[in-house]
């Protein structure tokens, strides 16, 4: 009788989980954390400690792994099509003006595709390396937590006209940029919050020189920068060279994940163009820059809501796309 009854369970057992077994290489569309517990359960450690060896050795590399991410979802959705390099059809999306000789931390990405191709091949795609990546800089650097839903596979392809064009430009209007991210599926609480990302990294001068010298065609500077701190820019961002030199999109606290962005917007003093028109030209932008400025424990959540949310923009799941060897070239 006993045996019976364990029988009976283990009958019943193998009937209850059958879907979840089934939903590791079916998973219907959506994603979730568990996507590797058992197909490759030490995934989520070997990024972070990858991850993590990366930036004690630079900082700043928390904050271009983070934007990686962003690069990637809007573009296609989250589907590693950022990472491939240019070859046969494919035109890398590395060479579109948002990401050439600015987006960086690619070989990052390839230390992490080859230590988790040791540990489990064939099995963690490069676009939740990417969104595993951006989570674990933003705790690395002082950032909110959150879980990520995993189960994105890869792309065959990239589009370079894509990301010329989804991706907002720092010299956007508010209303262009807060479009881009609408045809993305994210709000003005979205735009805000993950604005809120320019807490660390950098930008280069050329990102930002027309706010310095002639910000609307008439020889004037934007008048919505702080004057003294455009003067220091000035300094070392001339009107023409150095378009290259890097400047600290959060010079309060460089590399720290905190609200000290928002306070900055407040005093006039956001770097990019994109940035100060948070507070300049929407009221409903303004408040919550203010709620954030005023409350990390505000702004900390909803960052990583509005990161889970980017990070479901369009995925690849099911039998759709595949799972690359090499994040930089899809499979042969
Ligand atoms: C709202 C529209 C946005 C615009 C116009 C924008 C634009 C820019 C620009 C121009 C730079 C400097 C690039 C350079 O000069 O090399 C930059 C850097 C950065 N962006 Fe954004 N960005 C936006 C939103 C975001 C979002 C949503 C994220 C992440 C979720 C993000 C994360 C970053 C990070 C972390 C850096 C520093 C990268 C580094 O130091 O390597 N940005 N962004
Ligand atoms: C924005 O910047 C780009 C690149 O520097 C430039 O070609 C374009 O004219 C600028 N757009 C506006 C509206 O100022
Ligand atoms: C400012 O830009 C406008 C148009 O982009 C250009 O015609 C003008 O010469 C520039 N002025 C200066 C002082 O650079």
């Amino acid at each position: 009788m006993a045996q019976f009854v364990s029988f009976l369970l283990f009958v019943v057992s193998l009937i209850a989980f059958a879907p979840l077994c089934f939903s590791a290489k079916h998973n219907n569309g959506y994603l979730f954390p568990e996507f590797y517990d058992h197909s490759c359960p030490k995934a989520q450690q070997i990024v972070k400690s990858v991850v993590a060896k990366a930036v004690a050795k630079e900082a700043r590399m928390a904050a271009s792994l983070l934007r990686l991410h962003f690069h990637d979802c809007f573009v296609k959705g989250c589907d590693a099509s950022l990472l491939l390099d240019s070859s046969g059809s494919i035109i890398s999306e590395k060479r579109s003006n948002p990401n050439r000789n600015s987006a960086r931390g690619f070989e990052v990405l390839d230390d992490i595709k080859s230590a988790l191709e040791k540990e489990c091949p064939h099995t963690v795609s490069c676009a939740d390396i990417l969104a595993l990546a951006a989570r674990d800089s933003t705790v690395l650097t002082g950032g909110p937590s959150w879980e990520v839903p995993l189960g994105r596979r890869d792309s065959r392809g990239a589009s370079l006209s894509g990301s010329n064009n989804n991706i907002p430009a720092p010299n956007n209007t508010f209303q262009t940029i807060l479009t881009k991210f609408k045809l993305q599926g994210l709000d003005i609480v979205d735009l805000v919050a993950l604005s809120g990302s320019h807490t660390i990294g950098n930008s280069r001068c050329t990102s930002f020189r027309q706010r310095l010298y002639n910000q609307s065609g008439n020889g004037q500077p934007d008048l919505t920068l702080d004057q003294s701190y455009a003067a220091q820019l000035r300094t070392r961002c001339p009107r023409s060279g150095g378009d290259q030199t890097l400047f600290f999109l959060d010079f309060v606290s460089t590399t720290k994940f905190d609200n000290s962005y928002f306070k900055l917007l407040l005093a006039s003093k956001g770097l990019l163009n994109s940035d100060q028109v948070l507070v300049t030209k929407s009221k409903e932008s303004l408040d919550l820059v203010k709620k954030y400025a005023a409350h990390n424990e505000l702004f900390l959540p909803q960052f990583a809501k509005s990161m889970v949310k980017m990070g479901n923009i369009s995925p690849l799941t099911g039998s759709r796309g595949e799972i690359r060897k090499n994040c930089r070239k899809i499979n042969s």
